[in-house]
């Protein structure tokens, strides 16, 4: 079954028609950028806009940038406080007229690692980080789920970790690569206090660069980059509506 994969982000929502049986792009990733914070009206017309880029009909996936339980979307941290609430299934249906999936952006990147990418085969506690304009993460256990960790928003100095340590933190602040890694040593350091993963996938736009900082980074746990690059949140976001 082909299923088309909707990534929303801070700064862009990008999308292409998934192979989830290979988790392959059938086509080109559509992208459009969205420099100002969109209205949850005006994010339902931008995802129909990609849906009509490929004359869509059939079921919709949709990775979001928040807690999402069943349909509803519950936070939204670094999009519009509009989200917040929502039922996303009719939202996204009202503009597209298709059948709609949601999940957490991170929960989506997660499950394409773990299927085709870095993750694959791999057993016991596997912790994704994406690291962009906010910090997502999913947690498995064995290759199982466990659904809007939300580890970006563990305290830090009176606000989230995320607020430190995101992709967008080292640009804000203009920090060397050196000085960026000495945050996510200290972060990832709190992670595996607590969590004890095996594997640490570091995803997001920022992994591409990883030969930037990994040299860095100090983890107990073996400690490697994602592999599906950009189309992992599309990817995982069709696998998830394709159940
Ligand atoms: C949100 C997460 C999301 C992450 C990455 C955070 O601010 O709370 O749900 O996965 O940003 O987009």
């Amino acid at each position: 079954m082909n299923t088309l994969g909707i990534d929303i982000g801070g700064s862009a929502v990008k999308g292409a028609p998934v192979d989830i049986s290979t988790g392959r792009l059938l086509a080109e990733r559509f992208r459009i950028e969205t420099p100002v914070q969109l209205t949850p009206r005006a994010m339902a017309r931008t995802v129909a806009e990609i849906a009509s880029h490929f004359q869509w009909r059939g079921p919709i996936g949709i990775g979001f940038p928040g807690v999402v339980q069943g349909v509803t979307l519950c936070t939204a941290a670094n999009l519009h406080s509009g989200f917040v609430s929502c039922d996303a299934a009719k939202l996204f249906r009202e503009t597209t007229g298709c059948r709609v999936g949601i999940v957490n952006d991170a929960d989506a990147a997660g499950l394409a690692e773990m299927r085709f990418g870095a993750g694959r085969k791999a057993k016991g506690t596997v912790l994704l980080l994406t690291l962009g304009t906010g910090v997502g993460s999913a947690l498995f256990c064995n290759g199982v789920l466990w659904p809007n960790s939300e580890l970006g928003h563990l305290p830090y100095k009176g606000r989230s970790f995320e607020k430190y340590v995101a992709a967008s933190a080292r640009k804000r602040k203009a920090l060397t690569w050196a000085e960026w890694s000495v945050r996510l040593n200290s972060y990832l350091k709190v992670l595996e206090t607590v969590l004890w993963p095996e594997l640490i996938i570091i995803g997001g736009g920022v992994s591409a660069k990883h030969e930037k900082f990994f040299p860095f980074l100090k983890t107990r746990a073996k400690i490697v980059p994602a592999l599906m690059g950009n189309t992992a949140g599309i990817v995982g976001a069709a696998l998830n509506v394709a159940g």
